[in-house]
């Protein structure tokens, strides 16, 4: 599913389809799971980092001195969701290795399907900060909008969220909440089923990326 909402991106790029769709795969071992994941987080880093400013500097190379490009030092930190989060942020590293890490540690309560908090710790000089949100999965929305709701409050300068795979519940859920966020995945799929679960979806990301299903 696609959407004309500006502020909801899916990433259709060949690359992070197929990667996406070797994830889902049941059989797909953990090994596997956990290598796509960092593939996909790269490459999903690449288009959310896309707007970077930049600004000229003054290189020399071996043969003359040029104008060329780089990143305006731009503060960015990334802010993991517990624990399905963390197997994002190796790839987002991988490409932008400067960025701080902060920790949301939130669980689902099974009975509500609402966020519970039981930690947060973020870098220090949020203010000056642009932060991306990593959460492989945007299911009720409960989490993300809990976890975003903690992180403005710190007052960053921009906040976006990146997810691998969302469904139409939660992307209204998010956008209602936090219609500032933009939201960054690679598919939503059809529907949330009673246990909030994404449907097709991949099952239980953090089971899988840990391997403890
Ligand atoms: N979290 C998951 O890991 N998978 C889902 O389908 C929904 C939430």
């Amino acid at each position: 599913m696609t959407t004309s909402d500006p502020f909801v991106h899916v990433i259709t790029h060949p690359l992070v389809q197929h990667k996406l769709t070797l994830m889902r795969r049941k059989d797909a071992s953990t090994t596997s799971f956990r290598t796509l994941l960092n593939e996909l987080a790269m490459l999903m880093a690449y288009e959310v980092t896309r707007d970077m400013p930049t600004q000229d500097v003054e290189v020399e190379t071996p043969l003359e001195t040029m104008t060329a490009t780089m990143i305006d030092g731009k503060k960015l930190a990334l802010a993991s969701i517990l624990r399905a989060g963390n197997g994002l942020l190796e790839g987002f590293l991988a490409v932008v290795p400067g960025a701080r890490v902060g920790h949301i540690g939130l669980y689902r309560d099974p009975a509500t399907l609402q966020a519970v908090e039981y930690y947060f710790k973020m870098p220090k000089d949020m203010p000056e900060r642009d932060v991306i949100v990593v959460d492989p999965m945007l299911a009720t929305g409960h989490s993300a909008i809990a976890a975003i709701t903690r992180v403005k409050a710190l007052q960053p300068r921009s906040i976006k969220f990146v997810c691998l795979l969302t469904c139409p519940e939660g992307v209204k859920a998010l956008r209602e909440a936090h219609p500032d966020v933009q939201i960054f995945t690679a598919a939503i799929d059809r529907q949330l089923n009673d246990h909030g679960y994404i449907l097709p979806g991949l099952g239980d990301a953090g089971d899988r990326i840990f391997g403890t299903q």
